[in-house]
């Protein structure tokens, strides 16, 4: 079957094609996964602003949607999946009416999805072949769902939200633990903000951090890793976020503003906040008895991230999931996928009339 999957929630407009053949394990194969991104209309206000969100969606909907029909080669799908929470209310309503007329239009069966899900169910089907895939799209990339995975536990991290989430299998979990106050992609954006980088803060602060070499600390800088030993597995980030502000008040204009103060304080925000994300995440993996970690979600693009749970699950015998780079942040493809499965599962309104924005759905 094809299902067509729809993602409007923040400043990405996302549409792609998937193709599932069925069987006892499904396979997988992407048709298409176009995306239209805002990043140009928000980089003036160094976030997403939500009335401009929505004009944007209103324009790239129709031009997405075609481009990832003629390049999937099929007129119509099955189904339609469409993202109706967690998100901006004005971003989601866009994309859910949208869904509505062309599911009308089609008919065929509208399929409401939690975006989270979404960026779960992504990292799951990765494989060793889709880890590094060349950096523009491949529409052939295929992948099916690995075996003896669960239980897993899944950190997914975006600009929105931060969740630790014991995955016992596809469609059955239960939140353990979440941000209290910022995300962790928030606080990327925010602190890049600070040191005067651009919007989104997240590949900005990696790209410095990159550039910094431990034995060059020049300003012996020291943030704190919040709550990373409190006894539950929620996070906060926004006192972070307030230590980066008070470190650059207090120095002079000069040191602030050099290439080698930025790279050091991108190094050390990146380092708290991999620490205590990673700190939680382990120790609900040996908790639960995980069989493996998923990461999700647009902050696990960063390379860094990557590399030190790898490692660090690879040291217990832990597996680790994660989605190719260019499928980290928000996608069609990952809409369509959580779409299949809940699809399958039939648990899902079955009204369209009834599909309304949830602006702040919880997973499980
Ligand atoms: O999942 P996503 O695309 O949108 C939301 O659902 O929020 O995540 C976007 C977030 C932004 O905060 C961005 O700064 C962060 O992901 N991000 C990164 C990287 N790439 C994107 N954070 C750290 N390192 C990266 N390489
Ligand atoms: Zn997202």
């Amino acid at each position: 079957m094809t299902i067509l999957g729809i993602e409007t929630s923040c400043d990405d407009t996302g549409i792609a094609v998937l193709e599932v053949t069925e069987g006892e394990t499904p396979a997988f194969r992407i048709l298409s996964n176009a995306i239209a991104s805002q990043i140009d209309v928000h980089q003036e206000y160094g976030g997403v602003f939500p009335s401009l969100a929505k004009r944007e969606h209103i324009k790239n909907l129709p031009i997405t949607l075609k481009k990832s029909l003629q390049e999937s080669g099929v007129e119509k799908t099955d189904a339609i999946a469409v993202t109706y929470g967690p998100g901006l209310a004005p971003c989601l309503w866009t994309g859910i009416n949208f869904a509505k007329e062309l599911a009308q239009k089609w008919n065929v069966p509208l399929v409401p999805v939690d975006h989270m899900e979404g960026h779960l169910l992504i990292g799951l089907t990765a494989n060793e072949k889709s880890q590094n895939p060349k950096p523009k799209f491949q529409t052939n990339l295929n992948f099916q769902v690995p075996n003896d995975v669960f239980p897993a536990v899944a950190l997914i991290v975006s600009g929105g939200h931060t969740q630790l989430v014991l995955v016992k299998d596809i469609g059955d979990y239960q939140l353990i633990g979440e941000t209290r106050d910022d995300a962790a992609g928030e606080c990327f954006d925010k602190t890049a903000r600070i040191l005067g980088l651009p919007y989104p803060g997240g590949p900005e602060i990696a790209k410095q951090a990159a550039d910094f070499k431990i034995q060059n600390s020049n300003f012996k800088i020291s943030l704190p890793r919040p709550m990373m030993h409190t006894k539950d597995y929620d996070f906060s980030f926004s006192g972070l976020k307030t230590a980066v502000l008070y470190d650059y008040k207090a120095r002079p204009e000069q040191e602030r503003q050099s290439k080698e103060y930025i790279q050091e304080m991108a190094s050390e925000i990146q380092q708290s906040v991999i620490d205590v994300l990673l700190h939680k995440t382990m120790k609900a993996a040996e908790e639960f008895g995980a069989k493996s970690v998923i990461l999700g979600g647009g902050v696990s693009a960063n390379d860094e991230l990557r590399h030190v749970l790898t490692n660090k699950a690879g040291a217990i015998n832990v597996k680790t999931l994660m989605p190719p780079k260019n499928l980290s942040t928000d996608n069609g493809l990952m809409i369509a996928l959580a779409g299949y499965f809940t699809y399958k599962a039939n648990s899902y309104e079955k009204n369209p009339e009834n599909i309304a924005a949830t602006p702040n759905l919880r997973i499980a």
